[in-house]
């Protein structure tokens, strides 16, 4: 469904047709809605609803589908997380996040005196973490999915084999991607099979991605982990300088966890754990803003900016001392982060006159990639589930073996590069999130879900790197306190501050000069940005029995499709 914004006065009969079923940026549904970043992928999730799978089964559809259509972050060489509470209420988690591999060690990115190389953790093979995509998907779908396995996969493999007609955002990366700064394998990634570069409109089709789909649709977790595809991600490994063995394939595992839970007023808040730091950020800073007398705050004025950034300031101070991946860090203090008795104590230290410091002698966080993607799900039952995945930077490491077809990521850079190092430009040296074999990288991704009295609600998440915490915060306080409806929660002023470097980033065109100056005036390192947030959701209204979808404006293929 194409996004149309009907908010101009209508004449013509056939737009008021379209206006029926997606209006003012919103798209309606009354049986389920798909939201993603690519229309195909989201009408590959809704076929599958109406063929009568679970919110989880077109969640997995989708995945795979925009693994194939959105390959700049959409991928089954990454990895990622699922927030799913079913039409009962019941919640859970399931954490694919990549791991390090078994030959990572904590000094892999650093030169002999212990600096450093800088770019190194984001480049090349040994940027690589063990990808978890594939096994996250087969392990929703074993747990919880009800269509068979392969009904779910095909039609990526359709997608890949026939082809698909190639979008204007995708041939402008196939043009830009053939300078000599390209590595070979991405300069091929969109030619045809007589070599020549596919434009803008032509059939682009994907024969080595298919087959590997092909293989998994068969074999489920082995077709990825075992037999020919990860002998082939061993031998290229080997071949170019890689450390990821069949024995590191072999040994991944997807892992359920309980969601992190919270409340802001009557909505009850579920979103992803560690390895995740962005549901304990989440709820740390609902909590925070719980305190404070928002009636008395307008939206988008001094104090409501100095406000939510100082909130941020503190939530991710927090996530820089205390978050990493819990089978490493078993002590974590995870329930007193997401108190209330917590957020008063960061709430009481707020001065509401002038800006506070981050402490560069203390923690703080790189501004890092923001090519992930995410989609959002609910099913005829009211079941939902959020999916947020991801290979890092867009187009990942920009590398992979030709006979396989997929990208890799290059998640390595979401670890601590330098232990025991953390500067006021941002780089980090804390323990949580050092470099250990097996251990999973802390994400900032936040796949949330709200809902009101057990039942899903609201179905968020977004990219964006590190601001994904604070486009998906923002984005649920617009509706839960604001009570924006969900097109406008989503294209609000957002801004992003994440302790250190010690910057407050705002959206240029949607905060006002004079607004700007107050803040500066207040202490604030103001720093401009054209968009925060790509973010994909859905609102369940129960009172009307209708299901609303919005895609990010800033989405240039993504679309909400409901039935
Ligand atoms: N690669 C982005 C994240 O996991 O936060």
């Amino acid at each position: 469904m194409i996004k149309l914004a009907c908010n101009s006065k209508v004449t013509l009969i056939i737009v008021l047709f379209f206006c029926f079923s997606s209006t003012y940026g919103q798209t309606y549904g009354r049986n389920g809605m798909v939201v993603s970043d690519n229309e195909l992928a989201s009408q590959v999730g809704v076929t599958i609803l109406k063929k009568g799978g679970n919110a989880i089964d077109a969640a997995v559809a989708t995945a795979f589908a925009l693994a194939v259509v959105h390959p700049q972050a959409g991928n089954i060489g990454g990895g990622g997380f699922i927030v799913y509470i079913n039409g009962s209420g019941a919640s859970t988690t399931i954490d694919f996040r990549e791991k390090a591999p078994l030959q990572a060690t904590p000094d892999m990115f650093l030169d002999k005196n212990g600096e450093l190389i800088q770019g190194s953790n984001h480049e090349g093979l040994k940027s690589v973490g063990v990808p978890g995509t594939v096994a996250g998907l087969f392990m929703a779908h074993q747990k919880y999915g009800e269509l068979p396995w392969k009904e779910l996969v095909q039609p990526s493999v359709e997608l890949a084999k026939n082809g698909f007609s190639l979008s204007w955002t995708l041939a402008s990366h196939a043009r830009r991607m053939q300078d000599n700064s390209t590595p070979g394998f991405m300069k091929d990634f969109f030619k045809n099979p007589e070599g020549d570069l596919v434009e803008f409109g032509e059939t682009w089709v994907q024969p080595a991605l298919a087959q590997t789909l092909e293989r998994i649709r068969d074999k489920g977790r082995d077709g990825f982990y075992e037999g020919k595809v990860a002998r082939e991600i061993e031998k290229f490994m080997k071949e170019n300088g890689g450390i990821i063995t069949r024995k590191d394939l072999k040994a991944y595992t997807a892992i359920e966890r309980a969601p992190i839970k919270g409340t802001y007023k009557e909505y009850e808040i579920y979103s992803m754990p560690p390895p995740s730091s962005g549901g304990v950020a989440l709820i740390e800073m609902m909590n925070i803003m719980e305190l404070a007398n928002l009636d008395s705050i307008q939206f988008n004025s001094t104090a409501y900016v100095h406000l939510v950034a100082e909130t941020m300031r503190r939530a991710f101070a927090d996530r820089a001392e205390f978050l990493g991946d819990p089978d490493f860090n078993p002590e974590m203090p995870l329930a007193k982060l997401t108190s209330k008795e917590f957020a008063q104590k960061r709430y009481q230290n707020i001065d509401f006159e002038r800006a506070s410091v981050s402490d560069s002698t203390r923690f703080g966080q790189l501004y890092d990639g923001t090519n992930t993607t995410h989609l959002s799900v609910i099913d005829k039952n009211g079941s939902a589930v959020s999916l947020t995945y991801t290979l890092e930077y867009s187009y990942g490491s920009k590398l992979g073996a030709p006979k396989l077809g997929f990208i890799f990521n290059n998640e390595m850079g979401d670890f601590n590069p330098q232990p025991g190092t953390t500067t006021s430009s941002g780089l980090i040296g804390t323990p949580p999130n050092t470099i250990s074999p097996g251990k999973r990288m802390l994400s900032s991704m936040t796949p949330t879900i709200v809902a009101k009295e057990g039942k899903p609600y609201l179905v968020i998440g977004s990219p964006g790197g590190r601001t994904i915490i604070n486009t998906v915060f923002q984005t649920v306080l617009n509706v839960l306190e604001y009570e924006m409806p969900l097109h406008r929660a989503i294209e609000a002023m957002k801004i992003h501050h994440q302790w250190l470097p010690d910057r407050l980033i705002y959206e240029t065109d949607l905060l006002s000069p004079d607004t700007q100056k107050a803040l500066e005036e207040m202490g604030h390192t103001l720093y401009g940005a054209g968009n925060l947030g790509r973010l994909m959701g859905i609102i369940h209204s129960r009172d009307q029995g209708i299901y609303i979808g919005v895609s990010d404006s800033s989405s240039p293929d993504g679309a909400a499709v409901g039935y």
